[in-house]
Order: C-alpha cells, then structure tokens, then sequence
C-alpha cells in the first residue's frame, strides 16, 4: 500500500515543517503550493493522505478536497483550518475530509492523526477489497447455478428422450409378441375362409350377384392377410441376412419401383449422393424397407398437390446419412413424438405401421432416426446409420447424382 502524503500549502514554511515532521516517520513526502498543483500530484503520485489547506489562494481548499474525492477516493483528505473555523470543519468533514488540524499544529498531533487517517484508510480499502471480491464470487456462483440448471434441464430433456425410446422398443416388443401369435392364429381360419370362397366362386356363375360377394369376400381376406404380413414385418426380422449393403443402389431400385407412382402423381424426384460412400453391413431388405416406407408415405402426402421428392445420401467418419424429404403436406410439430408409434396414423385407410417399422430397423443397427419440417411446409427425415471401416470400404464410383430436371424419374 502506498503511504505517500502530499502536503498542499501556499506557505512554504508549512510545506517545509510538515515535510521534516513526516519524513522523520518515514513517509515518502511530496509538496504543493497550490489547489492546482496539489490535484496534478495527486493524479500522478496517488498518495494515502493529502494535507490540505483550507485557505488557499486560486482554487480554495474546499473545491480541492471535493476534486479529489471525487477522481481520487484512495487518496484520504486532511483539512489545515484556522483557529476558528470549527464550523467550516464541519462542512469540511461532510465534504469527505477524513480529519482536520488547527494550525498551528503540534508535531506528534500531525503524526497522530496521519496515524489514525491511514489506520482507517487501510481498514475500509481492505473492506471495499472484501466486497468487490465478494460480489465477484456471487457473480461466479450465479453463472455457475445457470450453467448448473442449463445442464440439468439438458440432461431431463436427453433422460425423456431416453425414456420415451425406451417406451416405444417396449412397445414394439409387447407388440412383436402379441402379433407373431396373432398373426398366425389368424392366418389358419383366414386360409380356411378363403379356401372355401375360393370353392364357392368356382361353383358361382360368373357375373352373378352372389359371385360379387364372394369377390368381394375373397378381396377382404386379402387385405386381412396384407394387414397381417405388414404386422409381422413390424415386429419381428423375419431372415436376417446381413450383407455389405450399397445404399444408393438400394435407392435406386426402390424409385424404380416407385417411378409409375411419380409420374401418375407429378411427383420430381431429386438424388443426390456424394461419391465414396462406405458400404454398410445391414440385411438388405430391411433398408429397402427404410426407403419403401418413408417414401410410400411421401408419396402420400403429395397426392392431389404433386410436389418434390429429394433423397440424399451422405456420410461422416461414423455414420451414412440418409435425408428424404417431401414437398407434401407436412407434419405438425405436436405429431413428432407421435408418428413412431406403432398405430398412430392420420390416414383414413392408414395403419399406422410404417414409421414404427423404419425406427425398429433403424434402432437395430444401432442407427438414429430424426423428423422435421411443419404443417403444409413439407417433412424431413433425416436417418443415421453407422459404418464401420473393416465393412466400409469405398465405392470408388463417381457421384450418384441426378435430378428429374435432368429427365431422371419423375
Ligand atoms: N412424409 C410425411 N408427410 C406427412 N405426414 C407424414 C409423413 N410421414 C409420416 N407422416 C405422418 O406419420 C403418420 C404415421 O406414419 P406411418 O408410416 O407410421 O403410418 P401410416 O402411413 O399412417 O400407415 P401405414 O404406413 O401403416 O400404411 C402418418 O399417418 C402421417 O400422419
Ligand atoms: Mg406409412
């Protein structure tokens, strides 16, 4: 701490035997003759304690002290008054002076209260040190609670993602049970009933009234028995055959086999697959499943309105990405948490499988599946499968990239 004192009097006298007293208690002492100078010095020195004046020619005593406390609050003030103006030293002390001296002053009086001034000098700096540092710690511990709730809050949202995951693979477990047995205690009678329609249409004369029942009846187990398939398909992998597994090429044939359906609807379809995708070890029917389904339901969505398609194909140093997205009538955000649901459809002759099989596949490979897009704006999903280098090896192929504007399939 710096114990300078700066003595501000016009008297050179006083400056001189306040100097000697001081200096002899080992101060470091600096002077001033005036107002003025005494506020340079005081900006340049910064002493502990100025002695100054009150009656000083220029700028007088009072408008120093305010000066000072005001740009210097480190440096203390201690007034010289007459004998006299104990009033004026009232005023002087509410205009922040720490202590007044009549003069003239004894020696060890002056070295007393320089004492005292600096005693209480270095308790109020070291307490304004405490507060500083105190509200500095608030501070920190403020951000921390912030970071601290910023992390707790991030965490619940993963933990009911988790849960929620957790709930569906429940789900579709439940399920896969219920269906496998279902399935095939319903597909005997179901063979049955369509064995005997089958023996009553041979009997029927063609074009009767009671031949288009039996049509119709024969129509309905069929679908019963596509109801069934696709159930099985939701909940159990029937073969698995893994195999090295390119997926543009399993891109490919699926629009092939959608290529009628995007033309009777005016639907673009739109490919872009970056070069060098790794191959992946997958069952291969199962990823053609992916495709079949996600754009079945694209599809879907842009009856009656047309729209684009696009299919991009992608790949990091763990995961191909696969993003099919439609131009159709989108999803409404409070659905996302919904429309893996096995069951959970908005379509009248919907069932509700087709996103439900999609994430049981994707899961299975140990993969991540993600939705966007907004009612009337379209829907994105954006699937993530992982690859590993030892099954990865590059297709060295050049670009798979093609668009309907170009006279690809549309
Ligand atoms: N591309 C899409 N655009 C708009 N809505 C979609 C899209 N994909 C899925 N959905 C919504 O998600 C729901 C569930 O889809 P999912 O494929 O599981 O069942 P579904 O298509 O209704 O019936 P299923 O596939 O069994 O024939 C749909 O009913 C639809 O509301
Ligand atoms: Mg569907």
């Amino acid at each position: 701490m710096n114990d300078g004192i700066l003595v501000i009097d016009d008297e050179p006298m006083i400056l001189e035997l306040a100097a000697l007293v001081l200096e002899s208690r080992g101060y470091e002492v600096f002077q001033a003759l005036s107002g003025e100078e005494g506020l340079r010095l005081v900006a340049e020195k910064r002493p502990a304690v100025a002695l100054l004046d009150y009656m000083l020619p220029g700028m007088d005593g009072m408008t120093a002290l305010r000066r000072i406390r005001q740009n210097h609050p480190e440096t203390y003030v201690v007034m010289l008054t007459g004998k006299g103006n104990q009033e004026i030293a009232v005023e002087l002390m509410k205009a922040g002076a720490s202590d007044y001296i009549l003069k003239p002053f004894k020696s060890h009086d002056l070295l007393e209260r320089i004492g005292n001034v600096l005693r209480i000098r270095r308790a109020e700096l070291s307490n304004l040190e405490l507060l500083r540092e105190r509200e500095c710690l608030l501070k920190e511990i403020e951000s921390w609670n912030l970071e601290l709730e910023r992390r707790i809050d991030e965490k619940t949202k993963e933990l009911e993602a988790a849960n929620k995951e957790l709930l569906v693979s429940e789900k579709l477990a439940t399920l896969g049970h219920l269906v496998a047995g279902m399935a095939h205690e319903i597909r005997n009678p179901l063979n049955a009933i369509s064995l005997f329609a089958q023996v009553l249409q041979s009997t029927e004369e063609k074009g009767s009234e009671r031949a288009g029942c039996v049509d119709k009846i024969l129509q309905e187990v069929d679908r019963i028995d596509g109801i069934l398939v696709k159930l099985l398909a939701t909940s159990k992998r029937s073969h698995f055959a893994p195999e090295k597994v390119f997926l543009p090429e399993v891109a490919g044939r699926v629009t092939e086999v959608f290529s009628s359906t995007f033309k009777a609807h005016q639907i673009r379809l739109h490919c872009d697959f970056l070069p060098n995708l790794p191959r992946i070890m997958a069952d291969a029917s199962e990823i053609e499943q992916i495709f079949t389904n996600l754009i079945s339901n694209s599809v879907q969505a842009m009856v009656g309105t047309g729209g684009d398609l696009e299919i991009n194909l992608f790949h990091d140093d763990r995961f191909v990405h696969l993003i099919i997205s439609d131009s159709g009538s989108g999803i409404p955000p409070e659905n996302f948490s919904k429309i893996f649901d096995p069951f959970f459809t908005t379509k009248e002759k919907g069932i509700g499988f087709g996103l439900s099989v999609v994430l049981r596949i994707v899961k299975s490979y140990g993969g991540a599946i993600f939705v966007e897009g907004a009612e009337g704006k379209g829907a994105v999903f954006h699937i993530q499968l992982p690859w590993s280098r030892d099954v990865g090896e590059m297709e060295g192929k050049e670009a798979l990239s093609s668009d309907s504007g170009a006279g690809i399939q549309s």
